[in-house]
């Protein structure tokens, strides 16, 4: 398994590339240049994904070392562009060594990938899955166990096949109860929630995305005053919009793998539960050590697999944090789920779905 620390603390460094430039260019200028267009002021968004940028002077001239999760070369040649440097790049000099991703670069890619699926939301069927696009949404939540009617009950686009498991199902949701779901995506859990919980309950959705909080606040104005009782807040579930014992049910459904510091979640969770209150959350948890190579593949983190924690790290985690009555237990048949996610990876062979409780004492 990953070590805890590697989990909670990863180390600030991201892949990236060198780019040499030809000799006779003279580093101040391309520096100006550099720094026009990675703080987006030429107004092109040639900046996406380039988290640090620096220009150096070597013997065969300036060297742009480029840092970000999703660099290329090409792409660093079409962002340039933008910024009248290429014709005088003389070629790339060689990748930088992979090393970790940062907490930042890593949640920029988050954002990006389901920003994107928020936005493709209104494409017929668009089962966007953790992993690749293409499975069908309602045979997705159908496999993880929600019920037809359930299915046909939530504002069509709520679903978007993005989630690993059915909290609904654990959590035995009371009228009144005030529900928290984090990482709400499209608003299905909320949903849900919302109908169990009545009038005189209260469900919060909180996301980072705002194309997603966009969406789910959408699905909700769909229909009218039906979903009055739910609201959506733009938010990390790291640092929690919301008060201090004040929940009576968390819910999470694919989410919790795709934070670097699991324990800050664990910690806020606690924070805003109340005493007796309880946590309800399907996420995929790693039952053997990830390979660093598959651990480091941006996509596979994204795609919520190659984040996931050891059921003996949640626990210790969860315990550490004051939860008591944890229970972690691996759910049978979600590997057909995962496979479909990325059937070119051999990533069923360490991670499964899991439902995972706890109470706040
Ligand atoms: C795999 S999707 C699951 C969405 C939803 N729970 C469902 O089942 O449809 C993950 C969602 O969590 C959100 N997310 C990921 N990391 C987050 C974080 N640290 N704080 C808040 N939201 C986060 C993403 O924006 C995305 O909407």
């Amino acid at each position: 398994m990953a070590k805890m620390s590697e989990i909670d603390n990863p180390q600030p460094e991201s892949t990236g590339v060198r780019v040499q430039l030809s000799p006779n260019v003279p580093v101040e200028p391309i520096q100006t240049l550099v720094d026009t267009c990675t703080t987006g002021s030429c107004g092109c968004g040639c900046a996406a994904n380039i988290e640090a940028i620096t220009v150096e002077g070597a013997p065969d001239g300036p060297q742009i070392h480029v840092q970000g999760p999703l660099v290329s070369v090409e792409s660093i040649a079409e962002a340039l562009a933008h910024c009248e440097v290429p014709d005088m790049i003389a070629g790339q000099v060689g990748s930088m060594p992979a090393g970790r991703l940062s907490t930042a670069a890593r949640q920029t890619a988050i954002q990006e990938r389901y920003g994107r699926i928020a936005e493709m939301a209104d494409q017929v069927g668009c089962g966007c899955g953790c992993g690749e696009v293409g499975a069908d949404a309602d045979v997705l939540g159908a496999q993880l166990g929600y019920t037809p009617d359930e299915l046909a009950s939530v504002p069509s686009g709520a679903n978007l096949g993005l989630g690993c498991g059915n909290p609904i199902a654990i959590a035995s949701l009371k009228p009144g109860e005030t529900v928290l779901d984090l990482g709400s995506g499209a608003g299905l859990d909320c949903f849900l929630a919302a109908r169990q919980v009545g009038d005189h309950g209260r469900v919060i959705g909180v996301d980072m995305t705002p194309a997603m909080i966009a969406r789910s606040r959408h699905n909700a104005q769909s229909q009218g005053d039906r979903y009055a009782n739910v609201e959506f807040r733009l938010g990390e579930i790291e640092h929690l919009p919301v008060a201090d014992a004040s929940v009576d049910v968390i819910l999470s459904n694919c989410v919790i793998n795709l934070a670097s510091n699991k324990r800050q979640v664990f910690q806020e969770a606690y924070r805003v539960l109340k005493s007796g209150g309880r946590l309800a959350i399907s996420d995929i948890v790693a039952t053997r050590e990830i390979p660093p190579d598959l651990r480091e593949d941006v996509a596979l983190w994204t795609g919520c697999m190659a984040g996931a924690a050891s059921i003996g790290e949640i626990e210790t985690l969860l315990t550490n944090v004051g939860f008591v009555a944890v229970s972690i237990v691996p759910q049978s048949g979600s590997h057909d789920v995962i496979r479909e996610w990325g059937p070119n990876t051999p990533l069923t062979d360490y991670v499964v779905s899991a439902a995972i409780e706890g109470i706040k004492p």
